[in-house]
């Protein structure tokens, strides 16, 4: 019997902090990791829905947890609660936490760009830093995954604000790379296109009637769908990969 064929649960001892995973692709990311035999930690500034995620993970060794990532206390709590909770540190981290405030340029106030680059970038820079000091701390080694998006590449109208946030996280991973390489740290982006979320639904019909078609398999991705790569990566199988920022689009605007 060639063993090496046999299927090994990808996440196994793994302890998993998601951020954003109350919903949305956050969400699929829980139910991923679990299946693939991770503990999670579903965080969340929508307390109860983080706790629906654990819920649906129908074990007690996953927990849903209360998390705002642009506030430095916050974030060190749930960091805190982890390593009481566990006795260790998340040693899986995916920061899906984001939210959109679309307006056209000419009508963008200081107010709603600042809110989002301080959700989407500065809160990836703050659960980044203080989980990754914690893992080395502990010593432990880790994997970082930070969802950026297509948009961060490419632009998109309305999204002034998101674009900059997103192009920013590929822009932070990579350094965040560079720096925690040497202590046994990969930290990788994913840039997912248009996937079925709360986030796209909010889109005008007679928007994604514009940009379906620009979608090579003709649909919109279902969370799940990045939510594999997600695993992937924050797995030891991806154990070569780091600073890489990898698209799940569907063929979105090739
Ligand atoms: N792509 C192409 N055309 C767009 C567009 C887009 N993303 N957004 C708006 N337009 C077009 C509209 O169709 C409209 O065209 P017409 O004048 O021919 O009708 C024109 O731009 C002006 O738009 P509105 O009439 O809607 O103008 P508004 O000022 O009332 O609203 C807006 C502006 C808030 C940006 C609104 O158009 C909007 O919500 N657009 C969607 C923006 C979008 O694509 N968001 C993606 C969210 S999903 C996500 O972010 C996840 C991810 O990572 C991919």
């Amino acid at each position: 019997v060639n063993r090496s064929l046999w299927y090994v649960a990808m996440l196994s001892g793994k302890l998993a902090l998601v951020t954003g995973g109350g919903s949305g692709i956050g969400r699929a990311v829980c139910q991923v990791m679990a299946r693939e035999g991770a503990r999670v930690v579903a965080a969340d500034l929508n307390e109860a829905s983080a706790k629906e995620t654990a819920a649906l993970l129908a074990s007690a060794e996953h927990v849903g947890v209360p998390l705002d990532v642009t506030s430095e206390e916050s974030v060190a709590a749930v960091v805190r609660g982890v390593r009481d909770r566990y006795g260790a540190p998340a040693d899986c981290v995916v920061n899906c936490a984001g939210i959109t405030a679309d307006s056209m340029l000419k009508d963008m106030s200081v107010e709603t760009f600042m809110r989002v680059v301080d959700v989407n970038l500065k809160g990836t820079f703050l659960v980044t830093k203080l989980t990754s000091n914690a893992m080395i701390e502990a010593k432990v080694g880790g994997s970082i995954v930070n969802i950026a998006s297509i948009v961060g590449k490419g632009g998109n109208i309305g999204q002034g604000n998101y674009a900059a946030s997103k192009a920013g996280v590929e822009g932070f991973t990579r350094t965040a790379a560079k720096e925690l390489g040497r202590k046994g740290i990969r930290c990788n982006a994913i840039l997912p296109g248009f996937i079925d979320t709360p986030m796209v639904a909010a889109v005008p019909e007679k928007v994604m009637k514009l940009l379906v078609p620009l979608i090579v398999l003709g649909r919109p991705g279902r969370p799940e769908e990045v939510a594999e790569l997600a695993a992937f990566l924050a797995s030891d199988r991806a154990s070569y990969m780091t600073g890489a920022s990898v698209e799940v689009t569907g063929g979105y605007g090739i």
